[in-house]
């Protein structure tokens, strides 16, 4: 099938290397690092998908050069590590094979260094160098790099790149934004050194040359290197995109490729990785401005996920290469698809933040809706089966057609039954908030998935035990889901409360001034979208803090996204009484106050429908229950479970 997306998929030339395509996988830290700061299989697994899944290349990231001054969360390439060598090795071949064009990331986290550390007791007795004296936002003193210093890292720089490019990586990645550290030399912010590399742009970019001549001269020429930099630092005190545009125009003669991102980790995630508010592809009027001053290719990065705006991108001369991360965790054959002209297969990045906070916490990586991601060893891919059964699917929520899906891909007869008159469950209200469009997206896709690999579908069917033993199925997956939980408060009932489930029908009655009753995520998601309507919105939690089942990366984002909103968000406050166009709540001190509520959205979280799929247990030889009807959670779970429940049949 010819793809709809010409440009997108046409082969871009750059030095010596051919890409097939102009979708490149953007730098993602892998998986897992060895207590020696290795890369091992599972991470080479990690990448390796993605290069099965079409990209044109896949990076390969965290390299830190010089541990001595760095000594972060990341990994190490290191001659007097044989483990080093391997494992790089193994992974640039693995990329290398599916014809992806392995490269690496080489980084230096100067200042911040050891901040990502799951080991949060080892940052304690990490050095941090950076340009300039000072003291870090979490209170660590950061000591200026002294020039014997600087010259030891560049020479570390061209030493590793070299090492690289023994063990098999094809092309590199400098990496020169996000704040790191060659982001800390252009930055004025950081930089305020008053020697040859301080002051004058000119000289806040010779830490950037210096490292790129040094890894030009241990590569060659046509040797491909990126390098990535933040088009703006979006910080008062730091650069624009301006000083951006110079930047670029200073570095271009030493690179092949210009990779356009924004932001500065350590002020937030939100532009580094476009948050859910923030539009697709919001990053992408750097790139295109930058292009417009240098001569060379430029990529563009940043909520990209959509093929006929990356299309378009490359069309209109915006930019000459799309890069993905988050993208194609959520499907690393997005690529694939597009080129073979199947783009409405494309399950698409939640945007959830899923991936990023676990890596800090347990050192592992996963994602929302690819429950492969960071388990790539773990014996999980779908296999067909020799002796097909009957599985029959109870509930058509996104843990259910993940069950019936991959079911269906092994070989099996699959029967789904919904009860409602339409596929998604619980996701399939996402649609009505804008920043949760690609919930219900994902359920519709996987519905599609479904039909196609010929899923027996049927709509406003409970399965009931009569139900179940007329199929007669080999195996039950129950995925029933979960019910809105309403508490006894006087006026629960009116109607002027909404339950947040039901908003996607009856979204248009909402009106005046909104109380949103339970402060979990749905209703902190409920408020927001109000507040973005110009409601005036209270947002009332019995918990101490709002959110408290939002991941670590997503929860900050959410409280500012509150306060950009003007929510008022009353913690520790019950509601006692709803009344016609008010509430009354107790707060902490069991005071009682009212205020005015012309609509009440009711989110006070969900009840398994545990009864409904316990009736289920004795309804064929292999039952699984799944997701929200064994305990009320998210997306991950349930599709994770429901994954995972198809394999074991
Ligand atoms: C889980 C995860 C890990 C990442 N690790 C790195 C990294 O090691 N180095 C880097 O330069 N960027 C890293 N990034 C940033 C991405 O390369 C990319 O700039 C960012 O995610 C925005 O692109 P996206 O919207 O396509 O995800 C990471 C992103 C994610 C989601
Ligand atoms: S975890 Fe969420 S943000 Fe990360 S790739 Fe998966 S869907 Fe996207």
């Amino acid at each position: 099938m010819p793809t709809n997306h010409p440009h997108l998929c046409e082969p871009i030339r750059v030095g010596n290397v051919v890409f097939r395509n102009r979708m490149f996988s953007a730098p993602v830290g892998g998986a897992e690092i060895t207590a020696d700061c290795c890369i091992d299989r599972s991470t080479t697994a990690f990448y390796e998908l993605r290069a099965q899944g079409g990209a044109a290349n896949v990076t390969a990231s965290e390299c830190m050069v010089h541990p001595a001054t760095d000594a972060s969360h990341a990994f190490h390439l290191n001659t007097t590590q044989p483990g080093s060598l391997s494992g790089f090795a193994h992974t640039a071949d693995a990329i290398m094979r599916h014809g992806a064009i392995p490269s690496l990331e080489l980084s230096h986290s100067g200042q911040f260094a050891g901040t990502y550390l799951t080991d949060k007791s080892k940052k304690e007795g990490l050095a941090q160098f950076g340009p300039s004296d000072g003291t870090r936002t979490d209170g660590h003193p950061v000591k200026a790099l002294t020039k014997a210093q600087i010259d030891d890292i560049v020479a570390a720089y061209g030493q590793t790149a070299a090492l690289a490019k023994r063990v098999g990586f094809q092309m590199l990645m400098v990496h020169g934004g996000h704040g790191w550290l060659i982001n800390q030399f252009l930055s004025p912010y950081f930089n305020k050194r008053t020697d040859e590399y301080g002051g004058s742009l000119e000289n806040r970019a010779r830490f950037a040359c210096e490292v790129l001549n040094a890894v030009r001269a241990a590569v060659g020429k046509g040797f491909p290197i990126e390098f990535r930099m933040s088009g703006s630092e979006f910080f008062e005190g730091g650069y624009d995109l301006d000083e951006g545009v110079r930047i670029a125009q200073l570095l271009e003669s030493r690179v092949d490729i210009l990779h356009v991102s924004a932001g500065s980790y350590q002020r937030g995630f939100s532009i580094t990785h476009p948050s859910q508010f923030r539009a697709h592809g919001c990053n992408v009027y750097l790139a295109a401005e930058i292009k417009k001053h240098v001569s060379i290719p430029v990529a563009t990065v940043g909520g990209l996920n959509d093929p006929d705006q990356m299309e378009e991108i490359i069309a209109s001369g915006q930019a000459d290469i799309v890069e993905m991360a988050r993208a194609l965790m959520a499907d690393p054959f997005l690529p694939r698809k597009v080129m073979a002209g199947a783009d409405d297969e494309i399950l698409p990045c939640l945007r959830c933040f899923v991936c990023m906070a676990e890596r800090p916490v347990t050192a592992t990586r996963s994602c929302a809706v690819n429950p492969v991601i960071g388990r790539e060893l773990d014996g999980t891919e779908v296999v067909p089966v020799l002796n097909p059964k009957r599985v029959l699917v109870a509930g058509g929520g996104p843990g259910g057609l993940k069950a019936a899906l991959t079911a269906a891909e092994r070989g099996h007869e699959v029967i789904l039954c919904e009860a409602e008159d339409s596929l998604g469950g619980i996701s399939k209200g996402e649609v009505v908030l804008p920043f949760k469009r690609e919930m219900a997206d994902n359920a519709r896709v996987l519905g599609l998935l479904c039909e196609r690999a010929g899923v027996d579908i049927r709509l406003n069917t409970r399965v009931t035990p009569e139900v179940a033993r007329e199929i007669a199925p080999d195996a039950i997956i129950v995925a029933v889901g979960s019910e809105s939980i309403v508490p006894p408060i006087p006026g629960i009932n009116s109607l002027h409360v909404i339950g947040a489930t039901e908003l996607y029908l009856r979204a248009d009655e909402a009106k005046g001034d909104i109380a949103v009753i339970g402060g979990g995520l749905s209703g902190t998601e409920a408020a927001i979208w109000f507040g973005m309507q110009g409601h005036k919105v209270t947002l009332l939690s019995m918990e101490t803090e709002v959110a408290p089942d939002a991941n670590i990366r997503q929860r900050p984002i959410l409280l500012s996204e509150l306060e950009e909103q003007q929510v008022t968000a009353l913690t520790q406050s019950t509601c006692t009484k709803i009344g016609e166009g008010s509430l009354s709540y107790k707060d902490a001190d069991g005071a009682e106050h009212t205020i005015k509520a012309d609509t009440v959205i009711l989110a006070a979280g969900q009840r398994a429908r545990r009864a409904d799929a316990d009736a289920l247990r004795d309804c064929a030889p292999f039952v699984r229950l799944i997701g929200d009807c064994v305990r009320p959670s998210n997306v991950t779970i349930a599709t994770t479970q429901g994954y995972h429940a198809a394999l074991d049949i």
